[in-house]
C-alpha cells in the first residue's frame, strides 16, 4: 500500500468532475487501499479520490475511532428522505486546519457499489449522512468552503496560499 498526496485547495485539480467507474478493476481496488491508508494517515473519516488527484467516483470513509467500519462508495447516489437541513461542523484534508458550520440534509438514502463491484443501499442520517454530501460534493468539484461567504473563502484561500509557500520553500 502507498500514502497518496492529498490535493489542497486553491488547487485547481479539486475543481474537475469525477467520471462514473464502470468496472471495478484490480487497480481501482489497489486505489481503494491506498486511499484508506492515506485517509487513516491524515487522519480524517472521508476521503474522495478527487483529493488525490482521481477524477472517478469513488468514496472511502470510516466514522469509528478504531479503523473498524471502513465503508466504500463507488457511483454513490443519494435520495433525500427527509428535506430538513441540519448544521453541523464541517472539515476537510484538503482545507487543512479550518471547520465551519455548514447546512447539510439530515437523513437520506445512500445507493452506491461496493469494493467487489457489487450494489448495495444505505440509510444515513447523523454524521454519516453529513460526510456522504461532503464526499458527494468533491465528485463533482465542489468544496465545503463553497458555502461560506466569498469573504471568508478568500481569506481562507490567502492563508492556504501562504502556508503552500512556505511549505514549498521549506522542503
Ligand atoms: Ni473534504
Amino acid at each position: 500500500m502507498a500514502l497518496l498526496e492529498i490535493l489542497e485547495y486553491p488547487d485547481p485539480r479539486l475543481r474537475k468532475i469525477a467520471a462514473p467507474v464502470e468496472q471495478v478493476t484490480p487497480e481501482i481496488q489497489t486505489l481503494i487501499d491506498d486511499m484508506f491508508e492515506t485517509m487513516y494517515d491524515a487522519p480524517g473519516i472521508g476521503l474522495a479520490a478527487t483529493q488525490v488527484d482521481q477524477h472517478i467516483q469513488l468514496i472511502v470513509m470510516d466514522l469509528s475511532e478504531d479503523k473498524s467500519e471502513p465503508h466504500v462508495f463507488i457511483n454513490p447516489e443519494v435520495t433525500v428522505l427527509e428535506g430538513d437541513p441540519e448544521k453541523m461542523q464541517e472539515g476537510c484534508l484538503s482545507v487543512p486546519g479550518y471547520y465551519e458550520d455548514v447546512e447539510r440534509i439530515e437523513h437520506v438514502l445512500i445507493k452506491a457499489l461496493n469494493r467487489e463491484g457489487e450494489a448495495f443501499e444505505l440509510e444515513a442520517t447523523g454524521l454519516l449522512a453529513v460526510c456522504i454530501q461532503h464526499e458527494m460534493d468533491h465528485l463533482n468539484g465542489k468544496l465545503f468552503i463553497d458555502y461560506l461567504s466569498k469573504l471568508k473563502r478568500t481569506r481562507i484561500k490567502k492563508k492556504l496560499e501562504k502556508q503552500q509557500k512556505a511549505q514549498a520553500s521549506a522542503s
